[in-house]
């Protein structure tokens, strides 16, 4: 089974590390789409602190991943299923129901998110330890 996900794992951690266990563990083949900086800025508001380049090049390092493309554009999902043949795609469940559209393409499955974790957080934390 081919698995699909995507995300902008921006100053990587063990949330981003648990999801691709998790979503290579339900087949054998982990494809992983990276958000461009620019689809970045579209979602979040604000620029990754590291660029692409370095957050595709350390997707790609990790041992559950078999391959890492640049994610364009978040309505591009279906076309990126069909061109990497996915089966499933896997989604946090901070997603939940925003890609049910792409279930005429392949299954669609969104797993719990890790709790009290996330690149904002971090950088909201790191600014407070800044601050004192
Ligand atoms: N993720 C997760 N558990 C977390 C954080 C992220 O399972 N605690 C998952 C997301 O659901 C997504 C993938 O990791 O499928 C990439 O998420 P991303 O948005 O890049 O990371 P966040 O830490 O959520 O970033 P931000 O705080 O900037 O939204």
């Amino acid at each position: 089974m081919r698995i699909i996900t995507f995300g902008s794992f921006d100053l990587f951690h063990i949330g981003h590390l648990s999801i691709l266990q998790r979503a290579k563990a339900l087949g054998d083949f982990l494809i992983v789409g990276v958000s461009t900086d620019a689809l970045h800025y579209m979602k979040k508001s604000r620029y990754p602190l590291f660029g692409e380049r370095e957050r595709m090049a350390i997707i790609r390092s990790l041992e559950c991943v078999d391959e890492v493309f640049r994610e364009e554009s978040l309505d591009g999902k279906a076309h990126y299923i069909c061109q990497y043949r996915a089966n499933v795609l896997v989604m946090g469940d901070d997603w939940a129901g925003e890609f049910d559209w792409c279930k005429p393409y392949c299954s669609v499955c969104y797993l719990p998110r890790t709790p009290n974790i996330s690149t904002t957080r971090l950088l909201r934390e790191i600014r407070t330890l800044e601050e004192r």
